[in-house]
């Protein structure tokens, strides 16, 4: 019983200095956290040394081999770019508009592709952003409220009128059938 009480105090004696050593630490561990981002803006960190970015529109050929100075900055190639300063060994490759899209705004060496769906042909559905989806065809003699654009949907006229006309024309139908059974179990009695 004495032994069992003596080492459940020796135990917590070894978290509190086990607690203390990792309160002592802590100071370090900032330290080591501070050391590891030690650049100033605009600069970049190149195996020991901060190098100063290259600007938007260019990559780094070769990096400084003097801290805080730039390097070698090369102008992106065809079909890549970088929109801000940077470290990159290479600029990024410009993304490729869908087979359903159009081009807005060509890749320069600054700015990526943008693309939007084929205005009248498809649309973008936020729901499902990576697609675009085939415009809808208004039924003939439905007039367009709403022509399908890159972004939205067609609205036809009475699409919504429609849906209401299908639901009545389904409760007709269900009481004849409640019908027919009331009266198939009246003739078996
Ligand atoms: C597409 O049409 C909707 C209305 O139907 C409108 O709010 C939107 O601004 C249009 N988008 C473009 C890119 O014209």
């Amino acid at each position: 019983m004495v032994g069992f009480s003596r080492s459940a105090f020796s135990l917590s004696r070894w978290i509190l200095l086990l607690l203390l050593l990792q309160l002592l630490n802590l100071p370090l561990q900032v330290i080591a956290m501070l050391e590891s981002h030690p650049c100033a803006p605009g600069e970049y960190w190149f195996t020991d040394f901060c190098c100063k970015s290259c600007p938007a529109g260019m990559f780094v050929q070769k990096p400084c081999t003097v801290p805080h100075t730039q390097g070698l900055c090369e102008k992106c190639h065809p079909g890549t770019f970088t929109e801000s300063d940077n470290g990159l060994d290479d600029c990024r490759r410009c993304s490729t508009c869908d087979k359903n899209q159009e081009m807005v705004t060509d890749c320069s060496a600054t700015s990526d592709r943008k693309c939007q769906c084929q205005t009248h042909r498809f649309y973008y559905d936020p729901e499902s952003p990576e697609l675009c989806r085939q415009c809808t065809k208004c039924p003939q003699g439905i007039p367009v409220l709403q022509e399908c654009n890159s972004t939205a949907n067609t609205v036809c006229s009475q699409s919504a009128s429609n849906h209401r006309d299908r639901r009545f024309l389904l409760l007709p139908s269900l009481s004849v059938l409640i019908f027919a059974i009331v009266v198939y179990y009246i003739l078996r009695r």
